[in-house]
């Protein structure tokens, strides 16, 4: 990976790829794969760093995880409730999902693991998972604010818990449900908005109860079953939507290109960037639809075009929360204003992501304003600027530089980005993957 790569207006994007495997669906599948007794075989896996510090901590735990030369993963598990004690500090790196999804899962087992990750991770809210999980009976000793590092003392009686999501948060959600398999009698979950749904559906595919039905108010309610015997299972990972975003917004943005990313998965909960960058004119096909384990899957072509600034509905943001920051480069090359409401949440995202993208933009010479829940950006209706010398700056977060990479494949002048080591994390191979389609992305002399 090349640590600061310059990124440089250039040729047509043209020619067909795939993207990594779904980093959602990945953390899911190593996990439920470790709870069930006997082996689980996983295809497309993302072998991110991210992943590889959730496949690690399992291990600790006592799953046998392996790659084949094959790439398939197998993954022979402990059983719900089988986990062993970890002998040493869980370092979830970079991870969100993993550190969060995990303390679930050791909060009900009557075990005691330490949690750290990364300057990143260690900055992030981790009350949101302690609270519903101390209602489970679980005990927490955490860094002040709530922070990483944490002990986590696991109960091997966990109490099943009615919860209602103070914020739409699939982890929030994910951890409490991989508790809940733990404890006996029924564990529920209920979302106001509706988040990610793959804990759910993995859920099911593993074997466990899980219905979903709508509360009076309209809210969402998943009710899992506790205690069940998952059975191992084969899990086929598709392209992830949040990763395709970055090749289908340069793909939108370079003038000329044409470009085909085959089995991106298109869960409604996932792809409503897709819905967005429609409104705003941009040319996106769907090509051989279908389903595969319960997820819509596709093969995009792309094509470039102009673009208009658009007011993106608020309550999308939960279906599209990670797509932010390439939305927001994507807006300053579009006509007019786009408007971004709604999406305080992206301030504890692997960086203050609102933060993030104004000063960067900013910085180029993007007229942008920040609201304390959004941003606005005002598009130069073609080319972007891209000021002399401005280096930017990535904040640890890989989706930072990959909209900074993108931005400057289309920009007036070169852009730099440093720290993009930080793209291992969710999208191993992205620059090559880019120069293949003729993308011009090189480390600076
Ligand atoms: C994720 C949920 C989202 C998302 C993150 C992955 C998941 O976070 O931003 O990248 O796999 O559950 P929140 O649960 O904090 O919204």
């Amino acid at each position: 990976m090349i640590a600061h790569p310059t990124a440089t207006h250039g040729l047509a994007l043209q020619g067909k790829i795939a993207v990594p495997g779904d980093k959602s669906i990945s953390h899911r599948a190593l996990i439920l794969g470790a709870l069930s007794v006997g082996e689980s075989t996983i295809h497309g896996l993302l072998e991110g760093a991210d992943v590889l510090a959730t496949a690690q901590a399992l291990r600790a735990y006592g799953a046998e995880i392996s790659r084949g030369a094959d790439a398939v993963w197998r993954v022979n598990g402990v059983g719900v409730g089988g986990l062993m004690a970890p002998s040493d500090i869980l370092d979830l790196g970079n991870s969100g999902t993993g550190a969060r999804l995990l303390l679930g899962l050791a909060a009900a087992h009557g075990i005691t693991s330490i949690f750290t990750g990364d300057a990143s991770l260690r900055q992030r809210p981790m009350e949101r998972v302690i609270i519903p999980l101390q209602q489970m009976g679980a005990r927490f000793e955490a860094a002040p604010g709530g922070r990483l590092p944490i002990t986590v003392i696991g109960t091997g009686r966990a109490i099943p818990i009615e919860y209602r999501l103070p914020v739409p948060s699939a982890q929030i959600k994910s951890a409490v449900l991989l508790a809940g398999l733990n404890a006996p009698g029924c564990t529920q979950v209920i979302e106001p908005r509706p988040s990610r749904d793959h804990t759910e559906h993995l859920l099911r595919h593993f074997g466990a109860e899980v219905t979903i039905s709508s509360d009076d108010d309209g809210a969402r309610r998943i009710s899992l079953t506790g205690r069940p015997e998952l059975q191992p299972q084969t899990v086929r990972v598709p392209g992830d939507p949040s990763s395709a975003a970055f090749p289908i917004a340069a793909a939108l943005l370079v003038p000329g290109s044409e470009v085909t990313i085959t089995g991106v998965g298109l869960n409604p909960l996932r792809a409503a960037l897709l819905d967005t960058l429609r409104e705003m004119g941009a040319q996106i096909t769907e090509h051989n639809r279908r389903q595969d384990q319960g997820e819509p899957i596709a093969d995009l072509i792309v094509r470039a075009g102009p673009l208009r600034g658009i007011e993106v509905p608020s309550e999308r943001a939960p279906a599209m929360i990670d797509e932010y920051p390439i939305l927001a480069a994507v807006a300053a090359f579009a006509s007019g204003r786009t408007v971004m409401r709604g999406i305080g949440e992206l301030r504890v995202k692997e960086s203050d992501r609102i933060s993030a993208m104004v000063n960067g933009l900013g910085a180029l010479g993007v007229q942008v304003e920040e609201l304390a829940d959004g941003l606005i950006v005002h598009g130069h209706a073609g080319a972007a600027p891209a000021r002399d010398g401005v280096r930017i700056d990535t904040e640890m977060d890989h989706r930072i530089a990959m909209s900074f990479l993108v931005y400057g494949l289309a920009a007036q002048g070169p852009v730099q980005v440093a720290g993009c080591e930080m793209i291992d994390t969710s999208f191993p191979g992205f620059v090559d993957l880019m120069t293949g389609l003729g993308a011009r992305m090189e480390e600076a002399s």
